[in-house]
C-alpha cells in the first residue's frame, strides 16, 4: 500500500521504516527541513538500535522516501499516519497544536479520499476532534473530499523500537467501519500478526487504552519505589522482594524495578494528560495523583542521599560528582524528562562540580546542559570518574555493568557510588572498597 507518515521522530521514523521494510511504499514527511535533508542522505539523527541500517536499506530499495512537501506526499498516498508530538501544556493536558497544524497542512494538500490514522498519543475523544477540525478546515477552503479517522496508538519502546514495531504483541485500533478494518488488516498482515491480535474497539476506548497501558506500567514502578523507601527503613531488600513477587504469575516480573524514578517523553506526560482529562471531567484520580507524586519524590532521592552523605564532610559544594547515564533509559539518546536532569540541576544548585557521561546521549546532553557553569562532558565513564568524590549511576546501560570498577576506584578521589538502578552487588562493591548506596537495599559495611 502507499502510506504517508506525518512526523518523522522516534515514532514516525520507526513506523515508516518498518512499513517500508515489510513491502509498503512509504513517504515520511516532516516540517524539519534539516532532518529531512539528512534522512534523504540516509543519515538518522536519533540513536535507535538498527534504525540507521534499516533506513538506508529501504531508502536504497526505493520503498522509502522523505519530504517536507505536503502536496507531493499527499498525492502519492491513500493512508496517512499522524505521528506528531503531543507534549504537556502548563495544566498537564496534551497540547494538540502540532496535531491541528498537521491536519491543516494535510487538508490544504488533499486531493481526494484519505484514511487518517492517529498514532500520536492523544486524549480520549481526540478522534472526534480530528474529524471536526479537518471537516471545518476543508469547508473553509471549499474542498468536499471525504475521509475517515482511525485511532491506532503506538506502543513501541525506545531502545528496541524496531523489534517492537516488527513484532507487535497486539495492534489497538479505534474503528467501527468494516471496510476500514480490511485496510487495517492489509496494513499489518505483513508483520505476521494474527488477525485476532488486531483488537478493534471504539475510538475513545482505543485512545484510552494507550493511557491505561502507560499508567499501569508507571504505577508498578511507583509502587516498587514506594516500597523501596520502606525497605530502607525496615532493613528489607527490594531486589529480593522484586524476585519474590515477580515470580508470581499473577504479578509477572516486568516494570518492578525500584530506581531513581521514571522519565522519558511518554510516562510523565501521559499521566499528566490523563489526570488533566479526568479533572476536566470532574473526576478524581487519587491513584494517578500518587503515582506522579511518588515519582517526583523518587527523582529527588539520589540528590538527597548525596546531600546527607556529604553533610558531615563540608557539604556538596565543591565536591566532584560523576554522573553515569543521562538518557531516560538505556539504548536511547532521548533525554526528555530524564531523572538525570533533575539530579544534575539539583547538584549544580548546591555547588557541585559535575562530570557527566552517557554512551549515546552526549549531543543531547550538551545542547540541554551546555550552559551550566561547572559541568564537564566526558569521553567515557573512566574519564568521568577522574577525581570524583562520588559517582551517581542514573541510567542502567549494560555498558556500565562491564566497567572495570577497580580502575574506576583508582581514578576517584573518594569512594562513594550511588546506584540509582541497583546494578551492582552490594557485597562485591563493599569488598572492592566502594561506599556503595543502592535503592531499597540494606547498606553493607565491611
Ligand atoms: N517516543 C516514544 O517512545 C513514543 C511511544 C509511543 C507513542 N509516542 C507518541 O507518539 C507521538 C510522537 O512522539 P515522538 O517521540 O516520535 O516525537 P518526536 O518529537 O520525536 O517527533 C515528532 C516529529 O513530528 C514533527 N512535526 C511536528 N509538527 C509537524 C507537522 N505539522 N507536520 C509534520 N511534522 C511535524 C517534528 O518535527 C518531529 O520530527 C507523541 O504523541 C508521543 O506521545 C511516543
Amino acid at each position: 500500500m502507499d502510506i504517508l507518515v506525518i512526523g518523522t521522530g522516534y515514532v514516525g521514523l520507526v513506523t515508516g521504516v518498518c512499513f517500508a521494510e515489510v513491502g509498503h511504499n512509504v513517504v515520511c514527511l516532516d516540517i524539519d527541513e534539516e532532518k529531512i535533508e539528512k534522512l534523504n542522505q540516509g543519515i538518522v539523527s536519533i540513536y535507535e538500535p538498527g534504525l540507521q541500517k534499516l533506513t538506508k536499506k529501504n531508502l536504497n530499495s526505493g520503498n522509502l522516501t522523505f519530504t517536507t512537501d505536503y502536496k507531493k506526499a499527499t498525492e502519492q498516498t491513500e493512508v496517512a499516519f499522524i505521528c506528531v508530538p503531543t507534549p504537556s501544556q502548563d495544566d498537564g493536558s496534551a497540547n494538540l497544536e502540532y496535531l491541528n497544524k498537521a491536519l491543516d497542512s494535510f487538508a490544504e494538500a488533499l486531493d481526494g479520499y484519505k484514511l487518517i490514522i492517529i498514532k500520536s498519543t492523544v486524549p480520549p475523544g481526540t478522534s472526534k476532534h480530528v474529524e471536526t477540525h479537518l471537516q471545518n478546515k476543508l469547508n473553509s477552503i471549499g474542498k468536499g473530499y471525504e475521509f475517515d479517522v482511525v485511532s491506532n496508538p503506538e506502543f513501541l519502546r525506545e531502545g528496541c523500537a524496531i523489534h517492537d514495531c516488527m513484532n507487535p504483541d497486539r495492534i489497538i485500533v479505534g474503528c467501527e467501519k468494516a471496510s476500514i478494518k480490511t485496510v487495517i488488516h492489509n496494513l499489518y498482515r505483513p508483520f505476521g500478526i494474527k488477525d485476532d491480535n488486531i483488537l478493534f474497539m471504539d475510538h475513545c476506548s482505543s485512545e484510552m487504552t494507550k493511557y491505561a497501558a502507560n499508567a499501569m506500567l508507571a504505577t508498578r514502578i511507583s509502587f516498587m519505589n514506594e516500597l523501596s523507601g520502606l525497605c530502607e527503613k525496615l532493613g528489607a531488600n527490594i531486589e529480593s522482594i522484586r524476585k519474590g513477587i515477580g515470580s508470581d504469575s499473577r504479578i509477572g516480573s516486568q516494570f518492578l524495578y525500584a530506581g531513581a524514578g521514571f522519565g522519558g517523553s511518554c510516562f510523565p506526560k501521559d499521566i499528566r494528560a490523563l489526570r488533566a482529562k479526568a479533572k476536566h471531567s470532574n473526576y478524581k484520580t487519587p491513584m494517578l495523583d500518587a503515582v506522579e507524586a511518588t515519582n517526583e519524590n523518587q527523582k529527588k532521592l539520589i540528590a538527597k542521599k548525596i546531600h546527607s552523605y556529604f553533610e558531615k564532610n563540608g557539604g556538596v559544594k565543591g565536591k566532584t560528582i560523576a554522573v553515569w547515564g543521562i538518557s531516560f533509559k538505556p539504548n536511547t539518546d532521548d533525554i526528555r524528562e530524564a531523572p538525570s536532569l533533575d539530579l544534575i540541576h539539583e547538584l549544580e544548585a548546591q555547588g557541585a562540580v559535575l562530570r557527566v557521561y552517557d554512551p549515546a546521549a552526549m549531543d543531547n546532553a550538551k545542547s540541554h546542559l551546555g550552559s551550566l557553569r561547572s559541568i564537564t562532558f566526558c569521553q567515557d565513564e573512566y574519564h568521568a570518574a577522574e577525581g570524583a568524590d562520588a559517582i551517581a549511576l542514573i541510567t542502567e546501560w549494560n555498558h556500565f555493568k562491564v566497567t572495570n570498577l577497580d580502575e574506576i576506584l583508582s581514578k576517584m578521589k573518594g569512594n562513594a557510588l550511588f546506584d540509582g538502578r541497583n546494578q551492582f552487588c552490594t557485597n562485591e562493591m563493599s569488598k572492592k572498597g566502594f561506599n556503595y548506596f543502592a535503592i531499597g537495599i540494606p547498606k553493607i559495611t565491611i
